[in-house]
């Protein structure tokens, strides 16, 4: 259950590299609200099975897997929120993990923002992590947090790019040809995972202040003149978006189970 006052044990720890610090408590803001859907009918993508539990509750372990994490705000489906309560309260979370449950919006944006309006005071880290990222490895989550601790106002983790990446001028309809405005040299360019971490006050001001439509939370502190760093992200962060990527999530659990020993 959620219980915000409790104070975080984690203070108390040591020997982790992201361990609560002195005068940090870091909370993660999770947007689950999305359907899904390119994933293709049915269940909205949050709630879809990996290896028969939910991709949110693999999501908000990831997040728990750090001690510097004392609380998980969901942002769930706007008709789903007792659902999802009832999801977190059957899948046990370590005992220095509270949670809290809020309905989402239209737009991701949104949902972020209805998340960050249920963030107790008492939290100056703020990590924002998409659901739809289940098996991000806990180094990467604790990188984030290690880098903000640091003093960035933003940090995101990200990856060079496989592929090449030409800027077109988008057809009109799909399948046409599309002129090519322009090839960005690869060596430059970055592709972003998710969690995301931001000096709380800073990621408050970016939502109050940019209204433009944006696909990360990084990109609305950009907005803001402010430098945004970039720390190595993870393979297996990647995001759950089309139905090839559901079996490569069950894929790297089975080769987790297999490292483990299973
Ligand atoms: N999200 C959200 N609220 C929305 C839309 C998206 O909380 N209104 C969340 C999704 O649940 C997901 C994350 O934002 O965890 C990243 O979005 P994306 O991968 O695009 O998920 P969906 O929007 O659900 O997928 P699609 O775009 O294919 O519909
Ligand atoms: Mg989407």
């Amino acid at each position: 259950m959620s219980d915000v006052s409790r104070p975080s044990p984690s203070e108390a720890r040591t020997g982790n590299p992201a361990g609560t610090s002195a005068g940090t408590r870091t909370a993660v803001v999770i947007p689950a609200a999305g359907r899904g859907v390119r994933l293709g009918p049915g269940a909205p993508k949050a709630l879809r099975a990996l290896n028969g539990t939910p991709m949110l509750i693999h999501a908000v372990r990831a997040m728990a897997a750090s001690r510097a994490v004392s609380l998980v705000v969901v942002v769930a489906p706007p008709d789903g929120a007792a659902e999802v309560k009832s999801l977190l309260d059957a899948h046990a979370l370590p005992e220095r993990t509270d949670f809290l449950v809020v309905p989402g919006g239209e737009s991701r944006q949104e949902s972020v923002r209805l998340g960050l309006d249920a963030l107790p005071p008492d939290y100056d880290i703020v990590l924002v992590h998409d659901a739809a990222r289940p098996l991000v490895p806990v180094d990467t989550v604790d990188a984030v947090i290690e880098a903000v601790r640091d003093g960035a106002p933003a940090v995101v983790p990200a990856l060079p790019l496989a592929d090449t990446v030409k800027e077109v001028d988008p057809a009109a309809n799909p399948g046409e040809p599309e002129p090519v405005v322009a090839t960005p040299r690869r060596a430059r360019l970055r592709a972003v995972q998710t969690p995301q971490g931001f000096d709380r006050a800073t990621l408050i001001r970016a939502h109050e202040t940019v209204t433009d439509d944006v696909t990360d939370d990084a990109g609305m502190v950009e907005q803001l003149g402010l430098t945004v760093v970039v720390v190595p992200g993870h393979e297996e962060a990647f995001k759950v978006t089309r139905p090839l990527d559901l079996v490569l999530a069950e894929a790297v659990l089975a080769r987790r189970r297999l490292n483990d020993g299973f």
